[in-house]
């Protein structure tokens, strides 16, 4: 495994890969890597001959008042894990290289970067949408591997995508999630134990939304009052959002007669943690 820290080399080895007609799979990541970055190298390293992830705390998808600063970096665990599971090239861009001091583009999609998390971490998006096209341009992979756990991200990407034209395919992989059901995020690591037993309730409330449309509700106000009743049973947690949106569009949904997304956002401790599940209307 080669490990890069700068577009340059990083350009020369895309070169070479492509010149020998390889498929290019990427992982783009922010690092503190889990189980659920694995089953996205994983897949890539069953589907492409090059694999190449990168690990890169994008500074511009953070708020000022948000973890940037306190974001789990673990370089040295990092690698073993890459190593352990056979990635041919470990991106770790620079910030000043990525964002000069006279940095001044980026990438918007409109309509989807302000709803659900949107809403409550504004320039979030637009952050995200950055440096995955500038990530794209770099590494310039055939597919991209995404997972579902950041659902939002995923449409804006795939819409980027294809607005922008860029050659890459992307494929979203299902929640990697605990025993407990507790979807992996890094950010699982900002939890004391007590916190950390009571986060499986955002997994057991998207549950109790499957049982509700099981039995034939079809009323979305009446799920997420539910949802909302179970969460506010924990005395740590502090709800965002619980949305059921159309899974395209990201458009609130009311009456469930279709495919539908459960999506939350709810606070447990210093912890901000998402979960979502795509349920159909006869709660499968
Ligand atoms: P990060 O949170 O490190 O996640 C990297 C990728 O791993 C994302 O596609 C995310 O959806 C996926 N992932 C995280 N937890 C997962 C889980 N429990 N199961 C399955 N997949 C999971 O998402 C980002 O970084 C950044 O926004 C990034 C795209 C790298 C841009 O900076």
């Amino acid at each position: 495994m080669l490990v890069i820290r700068n577009i340059r080399t990083m350009r020369n080895c895309v070169r070479k890969v492509k010149g020998e007609k390889k498929i290019i799979g990427f992982i783009p990541t922010m690092g503190a890597l889990h189980q659920g970055h694995l089953s996205l190298i994983n897949r890539a390293r069953r589907d492409c001959e090059s694999v190449v992830i990168s690990i890169f705390v994008n500074p511009t998808q953070f708020g000022p008042r948000e973890d940037f600063k306190k974001y789990p970096r673990n370089f040295a665990a990092d690698k073993r894990i890459c190593q352990k599971a056979k990635v041919d090239f470990l991106f770790i861009p620079r910030v000043k290289e990525i964002y000069p001091p006279d940095y001044c583009s980026y990438v918007r999609v409109k309509g989807l970067e302000d709803k659900l998390c949107g809403t409550f971490r504004q320039g979030c998006f637009q952050g995200v949408a950055t440096i995955v096209s500038k990530l794209f341009n770099i590494v310039q992979p055939d597919i991209a591997y995404f997972g579902q756990k950041d659902f939002q991200q995923v449409v804006i990407i795939k819409r980027m995508v294809r607005d922008l034209n860029i050659p890459v395919k992307i494929k979203v992989l299902p929640i990697v999630r605990e025993k407990d059901g507790l979807a992996m995020s890094s950010r699982n690591k900002y939890l004391n134990k007590q916190q950390r037993k009571e986060a499986s309730i955002l997994f057991q409330s998207l549950q109790l939304a499957k049982e509700m449309l099981k039995k034939g509700e079809r009323s979305s106000v009446k799920v997420i009052a539910q949802i909302k009743k179970m969460i506010k049973k924990i005395p740590s947690a502090k709800i965002d959002y619980v949305s059921i949106v159309n899974p395209e569009s990201l458009e609130d949904v009311r009456l469930m007669s279709e495919k539908i997304l459960v999506a939350l956002a709810v606070w447990i401790g210093k912890a901000r943690l998402i979960d979502n599940m795509i349920i159909n209307e006869t709660g499968i």
